[in-house]
């Protein structure tokens, strides 16, 4: 698990340090600088992935800005524009976690997608797996806001699916991942339904569906001849049965949710997942059931760093630590706002009863102050 990431001259953050706990929610208006942390931890691994930064064979060490998870431009774009002397001119990055610390720093280039890394004297000579396999392992998982619509058809990628296990950035290999691994068990107990047909992850993954939407039923096959597959709805089961629907003439909030709960149901212990803004297009009672399938994989020993506006997931939460389904040292709640050119972040602790220590202005409050106007 990771337990500390260190941004420096990065993007909003001039130096900011920031506790990880199983479950991280990170909230704040909007530009404050929330999904610039998940891009912090994307950008590491997809530069690991593409082996840039343990390179062999005499390759020059670095952070790769453009690739498959994260386009984040060129080194002015990532360096904080308020940078001083205190941080100084590079960009930095560390993370505390699985019993290791790695401090990456880059050096600025203007123009350059690739930030050369300074060598340090200080790093450990292990592979980054090795080091911190949460991050750089199997079982990582990044879920974008702008995940992919409801379609016809998906892709079919045999390396995306079983040899990474990986749902794509915007979910597209969820499908897939679903048909290729539907017959293998939940790992997590906590994150078995009672209520599913069985612990298979179909099933599992039904019976989380059904909670935002009763009845459904999934499908998930693949196209014969072609290189892709499909997603099928259907609805009630024996004599009252539907047909099988497509995924663009169901509602688009089933289809939009499908990757956020198989990246949560797929998780095991050890596994990172990071997700932004999950509860995109769910009814709000399904954002509480999301926050709870969140917990359930934090409770079963996967890392969930979770980007959000809803109040039900912070509700939700905060209702799984009351009912002792997760610890509450087991949560890390970050509030960012911008304080002149950079962010700055308070972190109200939630204690064992659901409570929170404090709630800065701007933190949730929306409904208060409606109501107080409302009343007035
Ligand atoms: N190089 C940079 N220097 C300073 N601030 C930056 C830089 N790049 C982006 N930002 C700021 O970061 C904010 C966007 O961060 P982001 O993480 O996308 O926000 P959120 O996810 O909270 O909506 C914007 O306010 C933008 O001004
Ligand atoms: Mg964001």
């Amino acid at each position: 698990m990771l337990d500390l990431l260190t941004l420096t001259n990065f993007k909003a953050f001039a130096q900011q340090e920031l506790r990880l706990a199983p479950f991280t929610l990170l909230t704040g208006l909007n530009s404050s600088g929330k999904s610039s942390v998940l891009q912090a931890l994307a950008l590491l691994r997809q530069s690991y992935e593409s082996g840039d930064l343990a390179p062999v064979g005499g390759r020059v060490a670095g952070l790769l800005l453009n690739e498959e998870l994260v386009q984040l431009g060129t080194g002015q774009d990532v360096r904080h524009e308020a940078y001083n002397d205190s941080t100084g001119p590079h960009i930095g990055l560390a993370v505390e976690g699985d019993g290791a610390t790695a401090r990456w720093t880059a050096v600025y280039e203007r123009e350059a997608d690739h930030l050369e890394l300074l060598p340090s004297e200080a790093q450990d000579p292990r592979d980054p797996s090795e080091l911190l396999p949460s991050l750089f392992g199997p079982g990582f998982q990044y879920l974008k806001a702008d995940r992919v619509s409801p379609q016809v058809s998906y892709p079919r990628s045999h390396h995306a699916v079983t040899t990474r296990g990986f749902l794509g950035a915007h979910g597209e290999h969820t499908v897939n991942y679903l048909r290729t691994h539907q017959d293998e068990p939940v790992v997590g107990e906590a994150l078995r339904l009672p209520d599913a047909a069985s612990a298979t992850l179909l099933a599992q993954t039904e019976a989380w569906m059904q909670r935002l939407c009763p009845g459904v039923r999934l499908v998930a096959e693949d196209i014969h001849g072609t290189d892709a597959v499909r997603l099928g709805y259907h609805f009630g089961s024996g004599f009252s049965e539907s047909n099988q629907y497509r995924p663009t003439n169901v509602g688009f909030g089933l289809t939009y949710v499908l990757p956020i709960v198989v990246a949560c149901l797929a998780a095991r212990p050890g596994s990172l997942v990071l997700l932004e803004n999950p509860e995109a297009h769910l009814h709000p009672q399904g954002q509480t059931w999301m926050a709870y399938l969140a917990c359930a994989a934090a409770a079963s020993g996967a890392q969930i760093v979770m980007e959000t506006h809803s109040d039900h997931v912070l509700n939700g939460l905060r209702l799984q630590v009351k009912n002792d389904r997760l610890a509450a040292d087991g949560t890390a709640v970050h509030y960012f706002r911008r304080k002149g050119q950079t962010t700055e972040v308070v972190s109200p602790v939630i204690g064992p009863e659901g409570t929170l220590s404090e709630w800065p202005e701007g933190f949730f409050d929306e409904w208060e102050n409606s109501l107080d106007q409302l009343l007035d």
